[in-house]
């Protein structure tokens, strides 16, 4: 079984010394091939080079004048399994509430959780992998996805239940986060404590009992959980062999960062309220800072300082965030795009922060993220445009032209 992509414009990020990160200033260094050839083989890059090196022969033949091909983008937060869009959310908001004034009220988290509660296990099943499917047109090709809106212990199972069979039909790899702390229910609001040791003694045993997660996170901010609450889960989280992956500093200043830092999290996720005591806390470990654009836009909050953390030597990751209440959207051109308009990133930058960087927020970067022999050929292939840079430059468009998963070229399943 091979794949011969031929006459490529530009192929994209591709490494003969494959990085499992790119930090800083080198994140504006994008390896760029100019008319080159991709060769899969079972499912993984074989070879790549310029066109004059082209192997004579192979299986399926592909054509990409004129075309870029890029490695699928890596999303590393999005919370896909839901029962419910919020639109009405949406319009409270535009009438002048704000996303905290909502969540108090009972809004907000416990809305989504009220509904997918409610919602048979099928059901959710059917309309996440919609989402999948969506956004897998869109050139994703690695996801995590996140429960969280459960918050009974039979309902965080049954959101963790879903994406497992996500995983066994999925065609692209799945990380599974398990976000029990993402708000805490009205029934626990003069006991907090009582549902944190419910997450810690009943939730975190089953969902390991079950294998049901690769990550732990929890929403360590103001309204939500406390920097101390946050210790106590992701430390519990540990004891199951969880790493923890958090959400943090998206409302304020709050001491998040540095206790994803403090608990050694892969990633601290959101950064919208990040200072100089942030970035210095970053700098002293190795979680990496995850951007989610889509929602400061969604929202109408402020953009996390992209540039100043690549200024200060960071890898940054971004990610869709893809959710009904913050950024109903899991499109990660249009993540790219507002890294550029919004948050001043170059266009190499926001493309290595979406494939290479996100691929290492979910443990993938030797997998996946960028064009290097022996890869999964996740990929894929631009319609014909002049440069790199029309892809965030376009950011209503859909420049992708044609998905390749595991060298096989991908076509969305037909629905009713
Ligand atoms: O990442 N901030 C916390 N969690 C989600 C939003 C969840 C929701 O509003 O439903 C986020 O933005
Ligand atoms: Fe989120």
């Amino acid at each position: 079984m091979s794949l011969l992509i031929r006459n490529i414009k530009t192929l994209v990020l591709a490494e003969q010394n494959p990085r499992r990160l790119v930090k800083g200033a080198d994140m504006a260094a994008l390896p760029l091939l100019h008319d080159a050839f991709l060769l899969i083989e079972n499912g993984r890059i074989a070879r790549f080079g310029p066109m004059p090196e082209c192997p004579e022969r192979a299986g399926q033949v592909l054509d990409a004048r004129g075309r870029l091909v890029f490695p699928s983008w890596c999303d590393s937060h999005t919370h896909i399994v839901y029962a419910a869009s919020r639109e009405e959310e949406f319009v409270d908001r535009i009438r002048g509430l704000s996303y905290e004034e909502i969540a108090q009220r009972g809004g907000g988290i416990l809305n989504s959780a009220r509904r997918l509660q409610a919602a048979p296990e099928d059901d959710l099943f059917e309309s996440a992998l919609r989402r999948l499917h969506e956004v897998i047109g869109y050139g994703t090709g690695a996801i995590e996805i996140k429960s969280g809106y459960g918050l009974t212990v039979e309902s965080e199972l049954k959101m963790l239940r879903v994406i497992r069979r996500l995983k066994a039909v999925s065609p692209i790899p799945i990380k599974a986060t398990f976000l029990g702390a993402h708000a805490v229910p009205l029934e626990y609001k003069e006991r907090r404590q009582a549902y944190i040791d419910l997450i810690v003694n009943e939730m975190l045993p089953q969902v390991a009992a079950e294998g049901l997660a690769d990550y732990c996170d929890v929403f360590c901010d103001k309204g939500f959980f406390s920097p101390a609450e946050t210790d106590q889960i992701l430390q519990a989280g540990w004891r199951y062999g969880l790493k923890p992956k958090i959400h943090a500093n998206e409302l304020g200043y709050t001491g998040g960062v540095e206790a994803g830092v403090a608990n050694r999290a892969i990633s601290v996720d959101h950064l919208e309220y990040t200072g100089d005591a942030e970035i210095e806390a970053l700098k002293q470990g190795d979680t990496l800072p995850t951007l989610l654009p889509s929602c400061a836009f969604f929202l109408g909050i402020p953009y996390s300082p992209a540039r100043k953390m690549i200024d200060a030597g960071l890898p940054v990751v971004l990610a869709s965030d893809y959710n009904p209440g913050s950024s109903p959207s899991g499109k990660m051109s249009f993540v790219v795009s507002l890294a550029c308009i919004k948050m001043k990133m170059l266009p190499e930058e926001a493309i290595h922060a979406a494939t290479l960087n996100g691929a290492r927020a979910m443990e993938l970067e030797t997998e996946l993220g960028s064009i290097a022999v022996g890869k999964m050929a996740n990929v894929f292939i631009s319609a014909p445009i002049s440069s790199l840079a029309v892809v965030p430059y376009s950011f209503g468009s859909n420049l992708v032209e044609r998905v390749v998963l595991q060298g096989k070229v991908w076509e969305p399943p037909v629905r009713q």
